[in-house]
């Protein structure tokens, strides 16, 4: 049967990860994957996460399977944390939430219920936008478009294309947006911008689909929300699919959950049904153990302080980076402008050089980036900022 199967190359992001750390030379900076690293280049367990896992190990009585929609006292928390307390969908009990395998988990379920809804339609993603949003819709059977988003000449948003875009989508469109830190650019619409979109999803009646895996790495907890909150404070139906990778570090224990906000909790209990019929298909019950270590930290207050100073000090990191790294490449390549790369928020930016420089910077001096040039700024080190602007000085030139 499998005679004839061909043999791919891996995904961008992961045939990196493959070819770092494969790579014997110690100058080695990787810019790739999306994992936030410390001075040091670690990605450390945080002491939150620390603490709750082994309290979690001393008290679990059992490794019985949890229930199909997952833990519920995770997805309880989850709703408060991505929400806010004393959002309006809570009090009106308009969300369904489920636990999921990471945010990939919540991508794909998301995209199988909006399949299961209205199999023919479109979802329309950013240009461009996380690599693994492309198989992940597409293989739940939907269609894919985009819609213009980055603009290179800025390292900002085109965003009067974007809006002109979304003015010609036809009703129950689905539309994907990135709640904070786009990946891959950086480059986010403003709070003006969301409210200037609002007005068009719902005049057209789009379905918003939110990834949200970057909460707390750009501005605050709740600033990093902002889109989400006021979509679902103010539309009938939103699609929200969130992570625990990258603000708990919590990536190889995949942790995430879909929240769907439906127009009534008749709705929502519909919805439930499915989520839970969809996820017995492909993953029957999700895994427990981080989401119950999320679960634990937001619950217990000095455990939860103690979290979101640790994401203070991940998101300060990512921004000094930002900053000193423009300064580094301001003196080492003068002839040209970097400073978008300060006005970015998250992990990444566009680096905005060409495949070929890319490439030049991987053989000649083991930087590695995906070759579209998107680069994880947590990556960047103190003792290394000098090094990536001078070998990016000497490509430039070349
Ligand atoms: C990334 O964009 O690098 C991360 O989200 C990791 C991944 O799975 O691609």
């Amino acid at each position: 049967m499998f005679e004839d199967l061909e043999l791919i190359t891996a995904d961008s992001i992961l045939g990196l990860m493959a070819a770092f750390r494969a790579d014997p030379d110690t100058r080695k900076v990787d810019l790739g994957v999306g994992v936030y690293r410390d001075d040091h280049g670690e990605t450390p367990v945080l002491d939150s996460v620390r603490t709750a896992e082994g309290a979690l190990i001393a008290q679990q009585a059992t490794k019985s399977y949890v229930g199909p929609a997952g833990n519920l006292g995770f997805n309880a928390e989850m709703e408060k944390l991505v929400f806010g307390a004393a959002h309006p969908v809570l009090a009106g009990k308009r969300v369904r939430s489920v636990q999921t395998p990471g945010g990939c988990g919540a991508l794909r379920l998301g995209a199988d219920l909006i399949r299961a809804a209205a199999p023919d339609t479109v979802v329309h993603v950013s240009s461009p936008t996380w690599a693994n949003h492309v198989p992940l819709i597409s293989g739940a059977g939907l269609k894919l478009e985009r819609y213009p988003y980055f603009d290179p000449a800025t390292g900002g948003v085109q965003f009067g294309n974007m809006l002109a875009a979304f003015e010609k989508l036809p009703p129950r469109a689905v539309v994907l947006l990135h709640a904070a830190c786009h990946n891959p650019t950086g480059a986010d619409v403003s709070q003006d911008e969301w409210r200037a979109l609002l007005e068009v999803v719902r005049r057209r009646r789009l379905l918003p689909f939110i990834d949200m895996a970057y909460q707390g790495l750009g501005e605050s907890l709740e600033a990093d929300a902002f889109g989400l909150r006021l979509f679902c404070a103010e539309l009938p139906e939103v699609v929200c699919a969130v992570s625990c990778s990258k603000n708990f570090g919590l990536y190889r224990e995949r942790v995430g959950a879909l929240h769907v906000i439906c127009e009534s909790p008749k709705a929502g209990d519909a919805v439930l049904s499915q989520l839970v019929r969809l996820g017995r298909g492909m993953w029957s019950m999700p895994p427990d153990h981080g989401a119950e270590i999320v679960r634990r930290i937001l619950v217990d207050g000095a455990l939860r302080g103690q979290w979101e100073q640790e994401v203070l000090g991940m998101r300060k990191r990512i921004q000094g980076l930002r900053h000193d790294f423009v300064a580094e490449l301001a003196q080492h390549c003068p002839q040209r402008d970097f400073s978008f790369i300060a006005r970015q928020r998250g992990m990444f930016s566009f680096f905005g050089i060409s495949t070929a420089q890319v490439q030049a910077l991987r053989a000649a001096h083991h930087i590695y980036m995906t070759d579209d040039s998107r680069i994880n700024i947590a990556g960047l080190r103190k003792d290394n900022l000098a090094y990536v602007a001078r070998a990016t000085a000497q490509v430039l030139a070349a």
